[in-house]
């Protein structure tokens, strides 16, 4: 069997007293790419962001690795965390820095003592590192370019190397793909399922069109209104299951 990088189990999750997540559960397995599906607000994005720490789960357990993140505090807690990385639609990357030095950027999350370093000093070792990351990406050639001047796709590409460059064992993209044009889509879900597949990765992407995770992922969950109502192959994905994550419309609870 093979080993579950990501596991949760009963999450909860309420903004303003109104519940967003109710008992979600579901595992990634190193070497799977795994979509989330479902209509806008079902709570794709909320769970993703409770894995990486960027929203407080009110109840419920994560385990990322051999750690329980939801047991962890303080630097224990950050290192843990840092298996996990995340990539957005919207790419986050300084667009006046090199390709370089934003992959070199990703090993912030797990290097210590950077103390009073700049975060765009980083050491040969480390540079070479990136390299590899770009390299992976097919950007290397790219690496002394101001990403800036990237096209969506590519600067996509640099966003997947910065998280290689934290060694996460986790990628949890959400939306990666929803901001570019359809054939730099294909080519970033392919990279995608490529990581999962032969870096034994576990892939977490949160897809705005179900063709993509028909046509890329391996398994799918599906959550309506903060409750996952499918999860399994893609190849069991049918009109049914999309009549039923997609339309009924006014999906908020
Ligand atoms: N920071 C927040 N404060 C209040 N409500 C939020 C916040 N983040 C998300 N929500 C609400 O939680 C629900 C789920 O949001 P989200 O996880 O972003 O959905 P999705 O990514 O599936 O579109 C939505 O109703 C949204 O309005
Ligand atoms: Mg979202």
């Amino acid at each position: 069997m093979r080993h579950k990088a990501l596991a949760v189990s009963a999450l909860a999750k309420s903004f303003n007293g109104r519940r967003v997540l109710q008992d979600v559960s579901f595992d990634v397995k190193a070497g799977e790419l795994v979509a989330f599906l479902g209509a806008n607000g079902s709570g794709k994005s909320t769970t993703l962001k409770c894995v990486a720490g960027l929203a407080v789960p009110d109840a419920g357990r994560i385990e990322l690795d051999d750690s329980v993140l939801t047991e962890l505090t303080g630097r224990q807690l950050q290192l843990a965390r840092s298996k996990a990385a995340m990539v957005f639609q919207k790419i986050h990357l300084v667009p006046r820095r090199t390709a370089l030095d934003n992959v070199c950027a990703g090993a912030l999350a797990r290097v210590s003592g950077l103390g009073s370093l700049s975060p765009f000093f980083f050491s040969r070792e480390l540079r070479e590192e990136a390299m590899g990351c770009l390299e992976r990406v097919g950007m290397a050639d790219r690496a002394l370019e101001r990403v800036g001047r990237l096209s969506g796709g590519q600067q996509q590409r640099v966003a997947v190397a910065r998280a290689l460059c934290q060694r996460a064992s986790v990628l949890l993209a959400d939306e990666p793909v929803s901001a570019l044009d359809p054939n730099a889509a294909e080519q970033v879900m392919e990279l995608l399922a490529e990581l999962a597949h032969e870096e034994n990765l576990a892939v977490a992407a949160v897809l705005h069109q179900p063709e993509l995770a028909q046509r890329h992922a391996d398994r799918a969950i599906g959550l309506l209104r903060g409750r996952i109502v499918f999860d399994g192959p893609v190849a069991a994905l049918d009109q049914d299951v999309f009549d039923k994550l997609y339309s009924s419309e006014r999906n908020a609870a």
